[in-house]
C-alpha cells in the first residue's frame, strides 16, 4: 500500500538563551494509508513536537515531511494552512477551542473556512457533537464545559472536514475510562473507514490499539 505521509530524517532543536535542546535527532517514519500509528513515549520525549511537524503546524529544523509524496517544505505558509484545513484533522493536547465561540461554532468553523454553506456546516457539526455525546452542550462556551467534554468537542472539530489523516495528541488525557474506550472505538472505526490515524500517548495501554506502534526515545523512533 502507498505511503500517505513520510518523515525523512526530521530534526528539531529549540534554542533558548543559554541552552539548545535537541528534541528530535533524526526521525524517519512511513505511514501507510489506512493504518493506525501510535507513537508512545514519556513526558518530554518530543511527541507533541513531532506530531506538530507531521501535521504541518510547525516546521522541522532539518529533514522533510511528505504528504501524498509532496514535500511540505516546498509550500508557503498560506498553502500549508489550506492543506491543513482540507486534509488534516488535528486533536490538540490542550484542545485549543476558541473561547468566544460556542461548541457548535467551534466544530463548524473549519467548514465555514472551507466555504461550506453555514446551514450545512451546522447540520454536520450537530451530528458530530451527537456522535461524541456532547450535543446538549452545543450552545455553551468552552469555559462552560468540563475538560473531557472539551476534548470530545475538539475531536468533533477535527473530523468536520472529513480529513484524510487524523493526528491526535494525547486525546484521552482528560477522559474517564468509559469515554476513553468510546473514543478509541471511534478512532478504530475511522481507521476501518479508510482514514489514517496517528496518535501520540504516554500510555502503553492506549498504544495497544495501534497497527503500527513506535517508541519515541532520545530523539529517535523505534518500532515496537
Ligand atoms: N518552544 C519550546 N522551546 C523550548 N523547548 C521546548 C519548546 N517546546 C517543547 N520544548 C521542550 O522539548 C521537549 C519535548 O517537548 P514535547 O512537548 O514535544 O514533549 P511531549 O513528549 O509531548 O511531552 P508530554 O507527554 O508532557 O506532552 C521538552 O523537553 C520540552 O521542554
Ligand atoms: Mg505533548
Amino acid at each position: 500500500m502507498s505511503d500517505i505521509l513520510e518523515a525523512r530524517n526530521i530534526t528539531k532543536t529549540y534554542y533558548l538563551e543559554n541552552e539548545t535542546i535537541d528534541v528530535l535527532k533524526g526521525v524517519d517514519l512511513k505511514v501507510t494509508k489506512g493504518s493506525f500509528v501510535v507513537i508512545f513515549g514519556p513526558s518530554g520525549s518530543g511527541k507533541s513536537t513531532l506530531l506538530n511537524i507531521l501535521g504541518s503546524l510547525d516546521r522541522p529544523s532539518d529533514g522533510q515531511v511528505l504528504l501524498e509524496s509532496v514535500d511540505l517544505s516546498s509550500h508557503s505558509d498560506s498553502q500549508l494552512s489550506e492543506i491543513k484545513n482540507k486534509k488534516i484533522g488535528f486533536v490538540f493536547q490542550f484542545h485549543h477551542l476558541l473561547p468566544e465561540f460556542s461548541c457548535l461554532e467551534n466544530v463548524a468553523l473549519p467548514a465555514f473556512v472551507k466555504g461550506m454553506p453555514p446551514p450545512e456546516a451546522c447540520d454536520r457539526a450537530l451530528l458530530l457533537l451527537d456522535k461524541f455525546g456532547v450535543v446538549d452542550k452545543k450552545n455553551r462556551l468552552p469555559s462552560q464545559i468540563s475538560g473531557g467534554e472539551k476534548q470530545r468537542v475538539a475531536v468533533a472539530r477535527a473530523l468536520m472536514n472529513e480529513p484524510l489523516i487524523i493526528l491526535a495528541d494525547e486525546p484521552t488525557g482528560n477522559l474517564d475510562e468509559a469515554n476513553t474506550n468510546k473514543l478509541l472505538k471511534e478512532f478504530i472505526g475511522l481507521k476501518e473507514e479508510g482514514k489514517t490515524m496517528i496518535l501520540v500517548t504516554h500510555s502503553l495501554d492506549i498504544a495497544k490499539v495501534g497497527t503500527d506502534v513506535y517508541n519515541l526515545r532520545e530523539g529517535r523512533l523505534y518500532a515496537m
